[in-house]
């Protein structure tokens, strides 16, 4: 599935299938403006870390065509700034908006018209690289998959939390299309319910076999043997390995350790956050309360009381068996590996 995140470039519309609709209705958000882009994000009619930076890449495009007049390039840049701040967790969105921003700075002299052409075009290859990247994660994921394992996933990070294909989940479709005998637990991930809603729904549509589970029945799953492989997503993985993902995580990979069961992270790089130390230094984005108190359009929660709505938590790297990365696999010590294979990167 890739046509999630669709750009109509005559008419520079960012054209997004919405996540908040699934599995009930297929429905199309159209983001014209760059307040729509943002809006679109927080909301989660698009979200997942890298599916959230190829929109905020078109959403660069709509931001340029916005800013149209004499003084555009002082629009442009409140734009960028306004789009970067639209979710803080995920890296992946700062990253897109600044590589976008030093395309801009490198090709400074050119016309609004032309600028666009560069920004939809490297948009187009931020897409293309990020499929070929969850690609290149299900193949370095494959040795740690084995014939009849039952693989926890937690939250969505599949083809629609990328550009398709998925993290987590590429690692479950090519030990899978590398007919591996495999099933899935999809933790139901309250309260957007992005396991029971999108994760069900998309292994339901390539015909893997998934079984949702309630996030609190994790412990008597692992401890009656039900769990062989727990594989995640990351929203932003430190310098020193520790990664920030889906509220709930935390639980699934101290459960994991306790059970002797391996736990992976599966992410790009540019999922990776070298300027952040380690896990107490990323921002935890807090969501709205009624997304807790409130079932559908069912109150759940007495009037008043207070909630916590933290949107992800942070895994310590002493409790991940590896990262599954698109340039290979990462094993501790973690902040020698990722200096590495960032410096072989570089090269
Ligand atoms: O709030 P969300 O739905 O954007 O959170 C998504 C996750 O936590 C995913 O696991 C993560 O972004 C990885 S997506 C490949």
């Amino acid at each position: 599935m890739e046509d999630h995140i669709v750009f109509h470039r005559d008419s520079a519309v960012l054209d997004l299938l919405d996540q908040r609709k699934l599995p009930a209705s297929e429905e199309r958000f159209l983001c014209r403006t760059t307040a729509d882009v943002i809006t679109a994000l927080q909301v989660m009619v698009v979200r997942g870390a890298p599916a959230i930076g190829v929109s905020a890449a078109f959403g660069c495009a709509i931001a340029l065509r916005e800013s149209a007049g004499p003084d555009w390039r002082e629009k442009l840049r409140k734009h960028l700034a306004d789009l970067r701040a639209a979710r803080p967790t995920a890296v992946n969105l700062a990253w897109a908006v600044d590589h976008m921003t030093a395309l801009w700075e490198k090709n400074a002299s050119l016309a609004p018209e032309d600028l666009m052409k560069l920004f939809i075009s490297e948009a187009e290859t931020m897409r293309r690289a990020d499929i070929a990247s969850c690609m290149a994660i299900g193949r370095f994921g494959l040795p740690c998959v084995h014939d009849n394992d039952v693989i926890l996933t937690h939250c969505n990070a599949g083809a629609l939390a990328t550009a398709g294909y998925g993290t987590a989940l590429g690692v479950v479709r090519a030990a899978f299309e590398n007919r591996k005998n495999i099933r899935v637990i999809a933790d139901e991930t309250r309260p957007f319910l992005q396991g029971a809603r999108l994760t069900a729904w998309e292994l339901q549509q390539d015909g893997i076999p998934v079984t949702v589970a309630c996030d609190n029945a994790c412990a008597s799953l692992m401890s009656r043997g039900f769990v062989s492989l727990c594989v995640v997503g990351a929203d932003r993985i430190a310098a020193n390995g520790d990664t920030a993902n889906k509220i709930g995580t935390l639980g699934v990979a101290i459960l994991a350790r306790h059970y002797g069961i391996p736990f992976y992270v599966a992410a790009p790089l540019s999922t990776i956050d070298r300027s952040t130390p380690d896990g107490k230094h990323i921002p935890i984005e807090e969501r709205p309360a009624s997304e807790v108190t409130t079932i559908g359009s069912t109150r759940v929660t007495p009037e008043g009381v207070p909630v916590f709505n933290f949107a992800f938590d942070v895994t310590p790297a002493d409790l991940i068996t590896g990262i599954i990365t698109d340039k290979g696999l990462l094993t501790a010590p973690y902040d020698a590996a990722i200096r590495d294979v960032f410096a072989r990167e570089e090269q």
